[in-house]
């Protein structure tokens, strides 16, 4: 108990200085691949801290550095990723840390997450006669910018050199109310797809369709028949999304165009959905437009996986988060059909990814993700540092 209330005692001692940072962060925001400011203030704080093997410019700005456990006993490592990068919004809210760069904004609150992480990293250095192995904290780039910086990282090495054991990761969450924190063991995010659709028809004057191939009537068709796909030919106890989020196709009142195209997404949790959704896109679409008298080619692309969550490091997890907020505050997160790019690190090691929420809506503070006025409860840091630090602490401290 002593050293525990050491623990929140020294974070609530630290807060201001991660608010400082997040907010420092929030005035200087970057876009995918632009962290250089960034990854240059995460590195110098780390240096600065005095961990181990600090390593920059990893996939372009990435940034990692280890702190050595002064435990004896095994050696694990344990992973822990903050995301860096911002988004292509101006900004809305007026705050005295708003955006200096017009059109670029943390909406998504990755400089929470990166603040937070440099929290974690200094009670870490200041526990290490708690902990036996290794901690690695890892700074991406591009998470908003699929195919992302997760991949390109792990491309680089970082998951060797020390061997890593297990990830982890956390989202703030302006769904859930500050103090909450939600864990989901298995599939808690979608893998995140999408295609392009070029119909090729005939055309001619719009009084004389008899004369074309209308390809504005055969899109509408495969607009409608796609959503056949998820209805019945998904098992309905499982789901997926596949929205057509573009028709582009002629000008014109009396003119029926060549061509037209169709652009859209497609949303799964489980790899036999995802498969089964790739080939039957394609097979009702090529199929339609045959059908039809059309040509119809489709460039399918695979964005990030599903980000699934391994049961006993998400019960890692739900006991710090217990630890730190209680278990009225503890939920079970429900699946979401966004996508996030940790998915890598959770295809090559056991780990867990996790919400912190951020809502209050007593301040007003209920803007989501990617909204120009997006912002965050920022209590929900001393939560985020505190959880994170614990996932470490009880990692590294398991038996066996
Ligand atoms: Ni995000």
């Amino acid at each position: 108990m002593v050293a525990e209330t050491r623990l929140r005692d020294e974070i609530d001692e630290m807060l201001p200085g991660v608010i400082a940072d997040r907010r420092d962060f929030h005035e200087h925001p970057e876009l995918a691949y632009q962290e250089t400011r960034t990854a240059g203030i995460v590195a110098n704080r780390l240096r600065a801290l005095g961990l181990d093997d600090i390593r920059t410019g990893i996939a372009g700005t990435g940034v990692t550095a280890l702190i050595h456990g002064a435990g004896v006993g095994h050696g694990r490592t344990v992973l822990l990723r903050a995301d860096m990068d911002a988004l292509p919004i101006l900004e809305e809210n007026e705050v005295d840390y708003r955006s200096r760069t017009n059109g670029v904004m943390h909406a998504c609150g990755h400089d929470a997450h990166t603040a937070m992480l440099l929290g974690v990293a200094r009670l870490l250095m200041d526990r290490r006669d708690q902990f036996s192995g290794t901690v690695k904290v890892l700074f991406q780039p591009a998470e908003e910018l699929p195919p992302g910086g997760a991949r390109p990282m792990i491309e680089a090495g970082v998951l060797e050199d020390p061997h890593v054991d297990a990830v982890f990761g956390l989202h703030i969450d302006q769904n859930s109310p500050l103090g909450v924190v939600s864990v989901r063991p298995g599939p808690y995010m979608a893998a995140a797809d999408r295609f392009k659709i070029a119909l090729k028809g005939k055309g001619g004057h719009g009084a004389h369709p008899h004369d074309t191939i209308d390809p504005v009537l055969i899109g509408a068709q495969i607009v409608t028949a796609l959503q056949s796909l998820v209805s019945r030919e998904i098992d309905p106890i499982s789901s997926g999304v596949v929205s057509v989020t573009a028709f582009l196709a002629g000008e014109a009142f009396n003119v029926i165009p060549d061509t037209a195209e169709l652009r859209g997404t497609v949303r799964t949790f489980t790899s036999e959905n995802r498969d089964l959704l790739e080939k039957r896109v394609d097979a009702l679409v090529t199929g339609l437009a045959a059908a039809m008298r059309a040509e119809a080619t489709v460039d399918y692309n695979r964005g990030y996986p599903a980000t699934v969550n391994d049961p006993a490091m998400t019960d890692i997890v739900r006991d710090a988060a217990l630890a730190t907020v209680g278990a009225d505050n503890v939920r079970e997160g429900e699946p979401m059909m966004g996508a996030e790019d940790f998915s890598y690190f959770l295809q090559e090691r056991p780990g867990s990814f996790f919400f912190v929420g951020s809502r209050n809506d007593e301040r007003g503070l209920v803007w989501g993700h990617h909204h120009p006025r997006f912002d965050i409860d920022e209590a929900a840091l001393a939560v985020g540092v505190e959880t994170m630090t614990r996932v470490a602490l009880d990692y590294l401290n398991q038996p066996g």
